[in-house]
């Protein structure tokens, strides 16, 4: 569980109410990355749909882009500070950015609800039924009541324990929800698909199993570091 703990930020900055100037600025970018995202996701699926026609055959294109694109920056919100630790401070700058990569990705995940809404209207079916379209709906659940709770220091409510485990609990769902989908087509696709299909699933459930091991692997690392101290400042007696 402690391993876990690591998991990725959606942490909010202090905010320093006097609305200084550091707030402002963290404001603006934190809105240029959410901007980015969305935008980034939304001119993806209008790219799909005006080249391909606005049928439910390229809104499932569009919404496997979408989730792939999506997937990128929570990626980086999960797995971000064990690079750091792992591979040193040069990332430094990227670690420290988990809150808004977590809040690009629910940005991002917008636009593939919104192709989720048209794929329904356009065939007046529910694109998922079942126990897959519930691990989905939590996945959504979760991805919003963080994105909410980083806002205005609403984190504060929750209390630190509170907001360690809904981050704990939901940013590793979320990453179940991404592996459940591209690990299980990588696993079962190539018995079934032709070697291409494999190009589109096998980097992205690569990263979705590499995310938790590099968490894990953060962790033992500062726990051999704490435990390498310990015996270090250990005073010699003869
Ligand atoms: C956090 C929430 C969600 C995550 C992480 C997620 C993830 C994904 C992923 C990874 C894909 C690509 C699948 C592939 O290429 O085979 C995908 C496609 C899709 N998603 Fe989502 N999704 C989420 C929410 C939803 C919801 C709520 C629905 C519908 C109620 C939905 C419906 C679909 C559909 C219909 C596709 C296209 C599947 C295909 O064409 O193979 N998704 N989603």
């Amino acid at each position: 569980m402690q391993l876990l703990r690591d998991a990725a930020r959606f942490t909010p900055r202090p905010d320093k109410s006097s609305g200084g100037p550091i707030v402002i600025k963290d404001k603006s970018n934190t809105m240029l990355w959410i901007g980015t995202a969305f935008g980034v996701s939304l001119g993806l699926a209008i790219a799909v749909l005006s080249i391909k026609g606005p049928d439910a055959k390229s809104i499932h294109l569009a919404l496997q882009l979408t989730a792939r694109w999506a997937f990128l920056p929570f990626w980086m919100a999960y797995a971000g500070r064990s690079l750091v630790e792992l591979f040193g401070p040069i990332l430094e700058p990227l670690a420290r950015r988990g809150r808004e990569f977590g809040l690009a990705y629910a940005a991002a995940l917008l636009v593939h609800l919104g192709l989720v809404i048209a794929l329904f209207l356009i065939t007046s079916r529910l694109p998922l039924t079942g126990v897959i379209l519930a691990i989905f709906l939590v996945g959504v659940l979760c991805t919003y009541l963080l994105a909410v709770f980083s806002f205005r220091g609403l984190a504060k409510a929750l209390g630190s324990t509170g907001w360690y485990a809904l981050r704990t609990v939901g940013m590793n769902y979320i990453l179940f929800a991404f592996a459940f989908d591209f690990v299980r087509v990588t696993v079962h696709g190539p018995a079934h698909y032709e070697r291409w299909r494999l190009v589109e699933y096998a980097p992205f459930a690569a990263m979705s199993v590499a995310a938790p091991l590099l968490v894990l692997a953060a962790a033992a690392h500062r726990r051999l570091g704490k435990r390498h101290n310990q015996v270090r400042l250990r005073p010699v007696t003869n």
